[in-house]
């Protein structure tokens, strides 16, 4: 039966780079995609640019442009990283479009109908210079529960969560100056009302991997479920709600609609009609969530937005009385020789970055070889991407068109296929099983298949050596024959492969006479065409092009902000979190700069060089060290540093810092600290102390 699929990858956020964990998705759901419509399906693959929200707000307005200035620049960076790696979208939208706020209003109105809208005030912190409240992330503070320092809104290190407002000494990040409590009215979204009918769909049909049913059941769906706020009040970046102005629909309200703006982007442009591919779930406008015909529609997501999709998101298409998805597929995040991806040590890679260095078919193949149909993260382990791609791709594929084609440029293909032992038929049965992988997002396995499939083809070339067939002239036939069996046992693979390597099967068209265009071309060999010119297909990858695109990546790390981890008052960097526009690494690219001063202001910072004269543990606290602080002469200063996990206070004795010596001193747990010293970095181990040049006297000051 032909299928009709609609596939979607999730929106990128406007306000970052796509990077080597984004690709993660990006590949995977193309791969699929490709695979469905080389099997002769009907699939289109929809995204856009995510564009709205606090994050895109605050960076415009830092870097002195308008919203649809920063937002189309960006989609230009995305769209060019995408068509690098040969990820083809048949529709690239964006959420900040005309089709998407007709929509937003269309399953709003239902929203509204249905009864599910309810008004409350929300108590936030309000930065009166930046003028806007402040999302959790855009605050830090003393925890109030335990009295850790320097975190963020909603919650702190040790795992304790809490309302911003309830935060102690709270500083936004945006300006450095201390946020006031305001009240506001917000929309909420009554989810519970929804409960039974998520629990069904839930635990329904294979909507979702077992795991992820498993994990909402645990978490979510054993008590009743929170109401959503989906509005947020002026100043915002967004769609105005119609019916309630002066304020905007939170960004993850529209996010998932674009999906849906997306189709109606592409339906206008291929003449298609909207309900064909998105239809209403039946006459009565009710959604029964399950799906009675060939129409597809399949979301692929990584695991730190799942709340989104798999609660939201059926509530307001079931609300609004569209179709359910038929499966949302989730993926791990992606971890670089074991560990997050980080800027300071470069695996934190650009896409751009990657492209400049590496050819994007060895990151199709090597992803496709790691991803399997479980929520599982995955590792780009360095030396294996090197070993795997040299030894799969060029050692055992390409290396059969390569060790063979040459030989029969003259005379082509053998008119009839030779006998090769049962070969040629043992693969093309292999065509279901690898299918089946695919189908079911175990490209891991179909990759396992296709290259146990390559080791036989090889041992056949080994075997009948056609370079030794090619001296002597009595055996031209036999050579001809030995290299037409190669040629098709790699056209096979080619074909098995096309979704992963389309460019490699574009290549074996040209080499072969005939485009691949059709999975059921491993099912019947080539014979009497003509073989083409062998143009290089795939080079050997050298471990010095990674490095050099490691080293690169390390350069492009956003230049720091001054900040004094761990101490009150720090001017910290902000990451804003996945719920505000967000993901970890793309926001500090955005970082913003803090409010203007002048140097009035400036000068109100004594800062001074310090030698370290003692160091030691703070043994009740997870990040503090104890440093005693010489200003020159006698004057000693105490201060508490959160530097404990990226120094031990042996390294400290004796090298000079920068300290901030007119800060007001601090009653601590530990101690009174009488100052900060001046650090870079995200925090944890990755902390730097700056330095004065050697020359530099303590108790000078710094300007
Ligand atoms: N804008 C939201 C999605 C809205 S969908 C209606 C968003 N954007 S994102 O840019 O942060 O992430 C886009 C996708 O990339 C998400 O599915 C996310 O899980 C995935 N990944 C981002 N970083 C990733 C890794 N490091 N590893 C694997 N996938 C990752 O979320």
């Amino acid at each position: 039966m032909k299928r009709q699929l609609l596939v979607t990858a999730a929106l990128p956020y406007a306000n970052g780079h796509i990077h080597l964990g984004h690709l993660v998705e990006y590949l995977q759901t193309d791969i699929w995609v490709r695979f469905q419509k080389f099997r002769g399906h009907r699939a289109i693959y929809l995204c856009a640019d995510d564009t709205h929200g606090t994050a895109i707000m605050i960076r415009a307005r830092q870097e002195g442009r308008s919203e649809e200035a920063l937002i189309a620049d960006m989609r230009e960076h995305h769209v060019r990283d995408f068509a690098g790696f040969d990820i083809e979208f048949d529709n690239y939208g964006s959420t900040n479009s005309p089709e998407n706020r007709r929509l937003c209003g269309e399953i709003w109105a239902s929203l509204r109908k249905a009864g599910l809208v309810v008004e409350r005030d929300v108590v936030q912190l309000y930065d009166v210079q930046a003028g806007t409240f402040l999302a959790d992330r855009f605050v830090k503070g003393t925890c109030p529960y335990c009295g850790l320092i320097n975190q963020y809104g909603d919650s702190c290190d040790n795992g304790h969560t809490y309302s911003p407002a309830d935060l102690k000494d709270p500083v936004s990040t945006l300006s450095g100056t201390t946020p006031e409590v305001r009240r506001a009215p917000h929309l909420f979204i009554e989810l519970e009302q929804l409960h039974a009918f998520l629990a069904d769909w839930i635990g329904a049909d294979d909507h979702l991997q077992s795991e992820v049913a498993n994990y909402l059941n645990g978490h979510f769906l054993g008590e009743p479920l929170k109401d959503w706020d989906v509005s947020r009040p002026a100043p915002y970046f967004g769609f105005e709600i119609p019916d309630a102005p002066g304020n905007f629909w939170y960004v993850w309200f529209d996010a998932p609609i674009g999906y849906m703006a997306s189709l109606a982007e592409w339906c206008v442009n291929f003449g298609e009609k909207f309900d064909q591919w998105w239809p209403k779930s039946a006459a009565d406008g009710k959604s029964d969530g399950k799906n009675n015909d060939s129409r597809e529609i399949h979301h692929f997501i990584g695991k730190d937005i799942q709340y989104f999709h798999c609660l939201f998101w059926p509530g307001m298409l079931k609300t609004a009385g569209y179709r359910l998805p038929t499966k949302v597929h989730i993926h791990g995040f992606l971890t670089v020789d074991g560990e997050k991806m980080a800027k300071s040590k470069g695996t934190f890679v650009r896409a751009a970055t990657y492209l400049k260095h590496l050819n994007p078919s060895y990151l199709r193949y090597y992803y496709a070889a790691k991803l399997g149909p479980r929520l599982e993260d995955l590792d780009l382990n360095l030396d294996e991407f090197v070993t795997k791609i040299n030894s799969d791709l060029v050692g055992k594929v390409v290396n059969l068109a390569s060790r063979t084609a040459k030989f029969v440029e003259v005379t082509g293909l053998s008119a009839k296929y030779p006998d090769d032992g049962g070969l040629f038929a043992g693969a093309a049965a292999e065509a279901e099983a690898i299918a089946a992988a695919y189908e079911a997002c175990d490209f891991n396995q179909a990759m396992r298949r296709i290259m146990a499939l390559a080791d036989r083809a090889n041992a056949y070339v080994d075997q009948n050596a056609p370079w030794q067939l090619r001296k002597d002239p009595t055996q031209a036939s036999r050579m001809q024959d030995v290299c037409s069996v190669s040629l098709n046992l790699f056209r096979q693979l080619a074909v098995y492969l096309a979704p992963v390597l389309p460019r490699l099967a574009a290549q074996t068209g040209q080499l072969l006479g005939r485009p691949i265009a059709h999975w059921d071309e491993a099912q019947s060999p080539l014979c009497g065409t003509p073989v083409a010119k062998f143009e290089h297909m795939l080079t050997r990858v050298e471990k010095t092009q990674v490095t050099e695109m490691i080293e690169e990546s390390k350069e492009q790390a956003p230049a720091a902000v001054a900040t004094t981890p761990g101490m009150p008052g720090a001017t910290p960097q902000t990451s804003a979190p996945a719920a505000e526009n967000a993901d970890s690494g793309a926001a500090l690219a955005a970082e913003p700069l803090a409010a203007q001063i002048t140097i009035d202001d400036f000068t109100k910072v004594d800062l001074r060089v310090a030698r370290v004269v003692a160091a030691e543990d703070v043994a009740e606290a997870k990040k503090l060290l104890k440093l005693t602080l010489s200003l020159g002469g006698d004057t000693q200063r105490t201060v508490f540093a959160g530097i404990k996990e990226a120094y031990k206070p042996e390294q400290l004795v004796g090298r000079l810092v920068v300290m901030v010596a007119n800060l007001a001193p601090r009653q601590m747990k530990f101690g009174l600290s009488e100052g900060m010293v001046v650090a870079t970095g995200p925090g944890g181990k990755e902390v730097y102390l700056l330095t004065p040049d050697s020359g530099a006297v303590p108790g000078q000051r710094v300007l």
